[in-house]
């Protein structure tokens, strides 16, 4: 069976596929036969060498985001049986619960190598079967963006109809929070470098929209359309360097997810230091900075029953073969995408 390796990430892309031997089930283990996959920012920074060297083995294995079936399963698995349609989580030790930090030291496409192969060897107590009404291609998008989201939204941020939601940017976990604040009744404000971006979300249902590339001082916009109030929900899809903003376009109570994880902004260079006058806002405004870490299992059950029960598709910009690989990563850098990208593996 076929998967590629990061290779020399050290020397920029250096992405091939190989030949391996096909994966026995151990115990309580299951063989996916991978379907679809995504590429996320992280699997992007980890392929170009933007986290640095030594971060992980040059045969790694790159891609967490999944959907496949099950082929073969191992002693002890009862719970999915060949022929099931699957996904999991990337984490996914985190079954239930309360998050702990010693659940990331088993994290797929980091720690064990990922879903851009034909097959992988999975825990099958991790799994969970598809919805009929969910396709390989869409559930693929989830596990990381929409996740992620479904955490920040639904789970910490605890979203109600009365709540304005401000998500940064049209990447796929800012478009999947939007879904999620609608699917709630809240009212929705998101920012992109790209007018036509903002008009594409205006037409998935976005309220309200404005040009951060344009618009710099965008927080002021935020205050404005919400009557001098800001947003009581934050996605910072960013990162550090929009922390700042963020604080600035906060409602009183506001809860702002801090996501954006990259030590560098696709296309905008290093993230700026935050600046030490805007910290009394926390204080004055009584807010909440929670990090996200995308979510469990049992998260990603009750986002797939959503996903079925209201009808909700993820927003899938392309849709690239597994020999396509390098076409969907130039794709992926040149920033043009809306929302997810997803790779046809088989
Ligand atoms: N904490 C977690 O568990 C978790 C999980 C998933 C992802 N993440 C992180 O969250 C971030 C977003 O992930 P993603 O998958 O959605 O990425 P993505 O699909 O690559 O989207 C990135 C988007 O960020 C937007 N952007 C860039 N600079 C911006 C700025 N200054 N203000 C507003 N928007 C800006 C751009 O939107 P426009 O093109 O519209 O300008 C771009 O499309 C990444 O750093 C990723 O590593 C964290």
């Amino acid at each position: 069976m076929r998967v590629y390796e990061i290779g020399d990430y050290t020397k920029g892309l250096s992405l091939h596929a190989v030949e391996r031997p096909e994966p026995v089930p151990g115990h309580g283990e299951a063989v996916m036969r991978v379907r679809a996959t995504g590429i996320n920012a992280r699997d992007l920074s980890i392929m170009e060498g933007a986290l640095g060297k030594n971060v992980m083995p040059y045969t790694r294995v790159p891609l967490s985001d999944n959907a496949g079936d099950i082929i073969a399963v191992g002693p002890g698995v009862e719970n999915v049986k060949v022929g099931d349609r699957v996904t999991m989580t990337h984490y996914w030790e985190w079954l239930d619960g309360d998050w702990h930090a010693d659940m990331a030291k088993k994290d797929y496409a980091s720690t064990i190598d990922g879903f851009l192969a034909e097959q992988v060897v999975v825990p099958a107590a991790a799994l969970i079967k598809l919805p009929d009404s969910i396709s390989y291609e869409d559930a693929s998008t989830i596990q990381s963006p929409g996740l992620t989201a479904w955490n920040a939204v639904v789970e910490a941020g605890a979203a109600k109809a009365s709540d304005t939601v401000l998500t940064l940017g049209t990447g796929g976990v800012s478009v999947f929070g939007m879904q999620w604040a609608k699917m709630l009744g809240a009212r929705v404000i998101i920012t992109s470098s790209s007018d036509e971006k903002l008009a594409r979300m205006r037409e998935l249902g976005a309220d309200m929209t404005i040009n951060y590339r344009t618009n710099p001082d965008w927080p002021s916009e935020v205050l404005n359309l919400t009557g001098g109030e800001g947003a009581d929900i934050i996605l910072n899809n960013v990162g550090l360097g929009e922390l700042e903003n963020c604080l600035l376009s906060a409602a009183s109570n506001g809860r702002i997810m801090h996501i954006g994880a990259n030590p560098v902004v696709h296309n905008q260079g290093p993230q700026a230091p935050l600046a030490m006058t805007k910290i009394p806002n926390i204080i004055i405004k009584n807010l909440t900075i929670r990090g996200i870490i995308v979510g469990s299992r049992r998260m990603f059950v009750d986002c797939l029953t959503a996903m079925e029960v209201n009808n909700i598709k993820p927003i899938i910009d392309r849709v690239f073969d597994w020999d396509d690989i390098y076409e969907c990563i130039e794709y992926m850098q040149s920033g043009e995408k809306l929302g997810k990208i997803v790779i046809r593996v088989q």
